[in-house]
């Protein structure tokens, strides 16, 4: 399956797809990188594997609307089936999110819909929670609000602060979102109506890979 994906920093979660992809346990062909950050350290990590490793630099462009057009030309140029947001931090306008309903996955560092947005690391020990992770949803209009297709959890422990935490949940993610990418690129996932479907089974909770 063609596929796009999106960066704008280290790119660690890239590179547990490209890893996944050259050892042929996910079907996908990582069409090009696209980050919004010219210095992000994952368009090397990308270069390195022989992926076109693009720029759309968010400074370049007057406002979000004319960013995202030209994103949305950038990622469309390479005709994917799936659009892969790895720590991108760009807010993105509705007309781009309903472009890619239902083909565009995001990862987020927590247990959604616990603790959207940013700082989640340190605002789920300062909550006190037992239990922090990562989850992977399809991108709406909604900022971190798209239907959660899986999720993985670690343990809080007493001498954890935010950056201890942050090592554990990254440790995580990258056996996470590979895995919810090759079931996309097996086609069995999907999204209609605000609902995630897994081998055209309605998902009533979303999947634990922990
Ligand atoms: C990850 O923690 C992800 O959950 C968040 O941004 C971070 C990206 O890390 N959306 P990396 O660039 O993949 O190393």
């Amino acid at each position: 399956m063609p596929v796009v994906i999106l960066i704008s920093g280290n790119g660690s979660n890239l590179q547990a797809m490209i890893d996944g992809m050259n050892r042929g346990e996910i079907p996908i062909e990582i069409r090009a990188v696209i980050s919004n950050r010219p210095g992000a350290y994952g368009l090397q990590r990308a270069a390195k594997a022989g992926i076109p490793a693009l720029v759309v630099d968010h400074k370049q462009y007057a406002d979000r609307v004319s960013f995202d057009r030209a994103l949305r030309r950038t990622i469309d140029t390479h005709m994917p089936d799936l659009v892969i947001l790895a720590g991108f931090m760009r807010i993105l306008t509705p007309d781009l999110t309903e472009h890619y309903a239902g083909r565009m996955l995001n990862i987020h560092p927590s247990l959604l819909p616990e603790f959207t947005g940013l700082d989640t690391h340190a605002r789920a020990i300062a909550a006190q929670r037992q239990e922090h992770g990562a989850s992977i949803h399809f991108v709406t209009a909604d900022l971190d609000g798209g239907p959660v297709i899986a999720r993985s959890r670690v343990k809080i422990d007493d001498t954890d602060n935010a950056e201890s935490l942050a090592a554990k949940v990254h440790a995580k993610e990258h056996i996470l979102y590979p895995e919810v990418v090759r079931l996309y690129a097996e086609g069995r996932l999907s999204c209609k109506d605000d609902q995630v479907f897994l081998d055209h089974q309605r998902l009533d909770t979303p999947l634990d890979i922990s």
